[in-house]
């Protein structure tokens, strides 16, 4: 009997976690990820070629989120000033172009977006090419906010660019979370999975 009353108290304890976490499982980024099960990720993760690198590059001279002025998301938050903790930052040349208000340089930020426009295109052939849906899926989604900051650019409407300018950078972080991998070893070398 006492046995019945504890098996129950499990019951309840594990459907009242089940609920928790289907509470949890409401989408924390702006695309629907696909699990990343899928044969590519059953090989070692494999340096960028050259040009993938350079053409990464450029974006962060574009974007340059986060105030530890690498690419976006994570970095060290005491080495930021209080003050700014928590804050991001963009500090690439989007940035730039709008920090005067009334003052923006409309056809500089056409021009960025048609710089990442040519790059995400670039980013999403590359993952193609490894058929990986995720990569290309992420790829898609740093193009929609693209399309968004030219629009934006072109209606001179800078909370939408800086709204685009969000949805690039969530693009960048969320395919550096699942698909850049750093190498611990010396000298330190980052990879490409899926
Ligand atoms: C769909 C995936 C994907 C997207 C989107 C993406 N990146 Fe990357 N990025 C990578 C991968 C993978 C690497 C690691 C390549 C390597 O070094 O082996 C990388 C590397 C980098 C690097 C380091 C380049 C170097 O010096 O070696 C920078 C900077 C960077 N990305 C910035 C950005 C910015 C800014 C954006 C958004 C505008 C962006 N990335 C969007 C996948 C992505």
């Amino acid at each position: 009997m006492q046995r019945g009353w504890q098996v129950l108290v499990l019951v309840a304890a594990a459907s009242l976690s089940a609920a928790a976490m289907a509470q949890e499982q409401k989408p924390l980024t702006n695309i629907d990820r696909e699990p990343l099960t899928g044969p590519e990720f059953s090989t070692k993760p494999q340096p960028a070629p050259k040009e993938f690198a350079a053409l990464m590059r450029q974006n962060n001279g574009v974007i340059q989120a986060d105030a530890t002025g690498t690419e976006g998301g994570g970095g060290d938050a005491t080495a930021t000033p209080a003050a700014t903790r928590g804050v991001v930052t963009f500090r690439g040349s989007l940035g730039r172009y709008l920090a005067a208000p009334d003052k923006e340089d409309w056809d500089g930020l056409l021009k960025d977006a048609d710089t990442l426009e040519a790059n995400f295109t670039k980013i999403e052939a590359f993952f193609a090419e490894r058929k990986s849906a995720d990569g290309v899926a992420l790829a898609k989604s740093g193009q929609k906010g693209v399309s968004d900051l030219a629009a934006a650019a072109k209606a001179k409407n800078r909370v939408d660019v800086i709204k685009a300018e969000i949805t690039i950078s969530v693009a960048c972080r969320n395919c550096h979370i699942a698909h850049r991998v750093l190498n611990i070893g010396m000298p330190l070398t980052f990879g490409v999975i899926g």
